[in-house]
């Protein structure tokens, strides 16, 4: 049997095992998906012993995303501008590569879970840490028409543009503090803040949603979490959370390891189900 792993720290509440359970048993892999708990300060020593045993890939979660980045002897292109690494694979001759799916996963979720057309978009970003630069690339591969970052420290907003300003193609980057907000609107307004962790929410001004506006919380929980409900009373028009984009990374995963994309529909619908 194949063996795959997610590494985190903690990892007792990770969806995954039974998330890439559910894509194995729907393609019909024969594979095992385990969770690691990993120690904190050695991530290394873990996933070296894991493909030393035979393991042929794994995924990456909190907090050991840029020990992944660091581990890896070769890296996808947008897993170095990410400045992160969710999935590793071992390839021949034993060389590890390291790759980032997040921001495909995010992107995918909204475009074929939550039918949002990206297309020439006003997109607001809120937070500037790891996971906000893990979605900035494919936000404007899918050619977004504006993307502004706005982070409680704007310096880092601005070290984000700088990384992805290369790529820019049709998109136009821009970063700033929250009172650069006031007056602007946006049709996709995401939340890459862990603020929502700490039940916090960022203070974003009044009237940032234009008509027809989806609010994206990467974080995902039982109930809506603080940020939706704000988005809710602002008159967005529609709210989501961050599971689908978490099936949805998955998913990639999956497709890189075994080059068979599952469906995420059934997987997504079950995840909910058992979440309320
Ligand atoms: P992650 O990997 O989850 O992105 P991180 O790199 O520590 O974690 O980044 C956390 C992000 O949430 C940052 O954008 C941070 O803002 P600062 O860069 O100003 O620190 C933001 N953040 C955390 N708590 C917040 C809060 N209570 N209000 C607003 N922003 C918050």
């Amino acid at each position: 049997t194949d063996q795959y792993a997610v590494f985190g720290n903690p990892i007792n509440h990770s969806k995954s095992p039974q998330i890439h359970g559910w894509f194995a048993e729907q393609t019909q892999q024969d594979l095992s998906y385990l969770p690691i708990l990993a120690p904190e300060d050695d991530f290394q020593s873990s996933a070296e012993r894991f493909f030393a045993e035979g393991g042929l890939g794994a995924n990456v979660t909190v907090p050991f995303k840029l020990d992944a980045l660091v581990f890896a002897d070769q890296l996808s292109p947008r897993a170095r501008r990410a400045g992160a690494v969710n999935t590793l694979q071992k390839g021949k001759q034993g060389m590890i590569y390291g790759d980032n799916t997040d921001g495909v996963g995010l992107v995918r979720d909204l475009t074929n879970n939550l039918g949002l057309s990206l297309q020439g978009k006003r997109v607001l970003l809120v937070g500037a840490g790891g996971a906000a630069r893990g979605v900035v690339e494919p936000l404007i591969k899918a050619g977004v028409g504006r993307l502004k970052i706005a982070n409680r420290t704007p310096e880092k907003a601005q070290q984000l543009i700088k990384i992805f300003h290369g790529l820019q193609q049709d998109s136009e980057l821009s970063a700033g503090n929250w009172r650069s907000l006031e007056g602007s609107q946006y049709d996709l307004v995401i939340n890459a803040t862990s603020a929502s962790l700490s039940g916090d929410l960022p203070p974003l001004p009044q009237g940032i949603f234009a008509p027809g506006a989806l609010a994206y919380d990467m974080m995902y929980a039982a109930e809506p979490t603080s940020f939706m409900r704000w988005a809710q009373q602002e008159g967005a028009e529609q709210v989501a959370d961050g599971l689908g984009m978490l099936v949805e990374q998955a998913a990639e995963a999956f497709f890189l390891w075994r080059e068979v994309r599952p469906a995420t529909q059934p997987v997504l619908q079950r995840l909910r189900h058992q979440l309320t």
